[in-house]
């Protein structure tokens, strides 16, 4: 037994997994009524400590108390009973079920016939929906919403079981600024309820504005638990990383060249119109709006995903025409999608086969035999670089850890040796040591003369990496900006919330 004051204390947890010790005996103490911040690198441990807690898979040893008691041998419905709930880091929803199927799913209400009661489940539902402002309807079917929304409603279902305690797996990886905002509130809230929540995040200004402590793990070792405000940025990263990172954003300035591809008035059905652009050899064009501004279907349309309605691109001064990734792969673009879970890795699949997947003809031979050698070299040259935590390149993609898997997806598309690269949203979900070698290698990349476009949600990021910033509101580019004049974020969101503009209106 333990003194009362905490709600939760986790005592030297070891986690093996065949091959991997993901947990080599770690702690983890929760006071009543606390947001604690749970913080690592990208495969340091905590989603594996989150899932022993809720009791997806027991640890292999150590102890549980919750308020007090021992908790041992039980499976996440246990769990639920005693007042622990997640949200989850990977989505998965029932997605030709309703909202309201989603939240009650196992425990609907049921009638005296013993049927389920859809009347009570959706006024249940409107009640849940309405404590985290949302206004939708329960009946709507989850593959209708957006990601965003679908992750709003994870956050509706963990707090529908009345948890004392509740985990947060990186549940704004997809949320609008608008919607991390509300979780905020909604969080602080439950605060004074006094429920306790364990908040994981990548994104170090959201542990500073919600947080009252943060315990840091690195590599399955405990490091150890401050005090938020006593903490600032670069502690806490020499905590994770165990070294100073001293530059975040490692731009090498480069010689620029001939414009490489150049997007003149191109328009689609209803996201966006007339936009107009280029991107330079060696040129970073870093992509800013806020979320649904537009940005990700014009790369997509540009990579040959949507129909475009009008509008004309040209690559090295020559008119092309992209209608399909395939095309696009002709012409040497690469897209990262932003929507990596759901669209870009195959679970099933190993990291080396997820890798060379976009880039099979590399690695044809004229004998139409495949180099597997070659393919080998070239995604563990990957694996090194951008340093994937991973057994081997043979271990199932599903087994890393999420900041790993986006890693591999961005190897991916780097193998493809592109000339113009575009990636959406490179780095979420992503730590901040990786963060910066990733940075790294599209600096390089640029180095070398390729042409990037990037999108970033990140002010920070796009500030840092761009030579130039074109900024969306509402479909329109409101300005194309030249990155080395002083240029402050808050100028910058003018641009993005359309009260500023540097272009006629088109
Ligand atoms: N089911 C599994 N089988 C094998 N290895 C696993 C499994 N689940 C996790 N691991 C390994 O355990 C380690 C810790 O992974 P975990 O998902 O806990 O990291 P994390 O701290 O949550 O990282 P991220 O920030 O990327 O989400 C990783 O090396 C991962 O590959
Ligand atoms: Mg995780």
């Amino acid at each position: 037994m333990t003194e009362n004051k905490n709600i939760l204390e986790m005592k030297d947890i070891v986690k093996t997994f065949p091959g991997v010790k993901a947990l080599k005996g770690v702690d983890l103490n929760i006071g009543y009524g606390e947001i604690h911040a749970v913080m690592g690198e990208n495969g340091a441990g905590k989603s594996t400590l989150m899932k022993c807690l809720i009791g997806i898979h027991p640890q292999t040893s150590g102890q549980i108390y919750f308020e007090g008691k021992l908790i041992e041998n039980y499976n996440t419905a246990e769990a639920l009973k005693i007042g622990i709930s997640m949200i989850h880091q990977e989505l998965n929803p029932v997605e030709f079920r309703s909202i309201a199927e989603n939240i009650w799913l196992g425990r609907e209400p049921k009638t005296k016939l013993g049927l389920v009661d859809h009347k009570k489940m959706y006024e249940m539902t409107k009640e849940v929906l309405k404590k985290i402002d949302l206004n939708e309807d329960p009946k709507k079917l989850m593959v209708d919403l957006t990601v965003a929304k679908m992750q709003m409603i994870e956050i509706a279902k963990a707090i529908s079981y009345n948890a004392k305690l509740i985990i947060m797996d990186e549940p704004t990886s997809a949320l609008t600024n608008k919607e991390i905002k509300q979780l905020f509130s909604i969080m602080r809230k439950l605060k004074e309820e006094g429920k306790s929540i364990i908040y994981i995040s990548h994104k170090l200004d959201e542990i500073f504005e919600i947080s009252d402590k943060v315990s840091v793990y690195r590599d399955g070792k405990y490091i150890g638990t401050e005090d938020t405000d006593k903490m600032d940025t670069a502690k806490l990263i020499k905590m994770m990383v165990g070294r100073d990172i001293d530059e975040m954003f490692p731009k090498v300035e480069c010689p620029i060249g001939d414009i490489k591809l150049e997007v003149s008035k191109l328009s689609d059905r209803s996201h966006f119109k007339n936009v107009s652009f280029n991107v330079r050899k060696g040129e970073i064009l870093g992509v800013a709006g806020l979320v649904g501004a537009g940005r990700t279907e014009v790369i997509e349309t540009l990579f040959g995903l949507r129909t475009r309605m009008s509008g004309q691109v040209k690559i090295d001064g020559k008119e092309v025409m992209i209608n399909s990734p395939q095309d696009a792969k002709v012409n040497k673009i690469a897209l990262l999608t932003e929507d990596r879970r759901l669209n870009g890795i195959f679970p099933m699949l190993t990291v080396f086969q997820n890798a060379f997947m976009a880039n099979i003809d590399k690695y044809v031979k004229k004998s139409k035999l495949f180099d597997h050698k070659k393919a080998t070299e070239d995604v563990n040259k990957f694996v090194d670089i951008i340093k994937i935590k991973t057994p081997n390149i043979y271990q199932k993609i599903e087994n890393l850890s999420g900041g790993n898997q986006q890693k591999v997806l961005v190897a991916r598309w780097l193998m493809t040796e592109p000339e113009i690269l575009i990636l959406d949203e490179p780095t979420r979900g992503i730590d901040v040591g990786a963060k910066a070698e990733i940075h790294r290698l599209i600096s390089t990349l640029a180095g070398q003369g390729k042409s990037i476009i990037m999108i970033s949600s990140e002010l920070p990021e796009i500030m840092g990496m761009s030579d130039r910033i074109m900024v969306m509101h509402e479909g329109k580019v409101t300005g194309i900006i030249d990155n080395h004049k002083d240029l402050t974020q808050e100028e910058l969101m003018l641009y993005a919330t359309g009260q500023a503009t540097s272009l006629p209106n088109n």
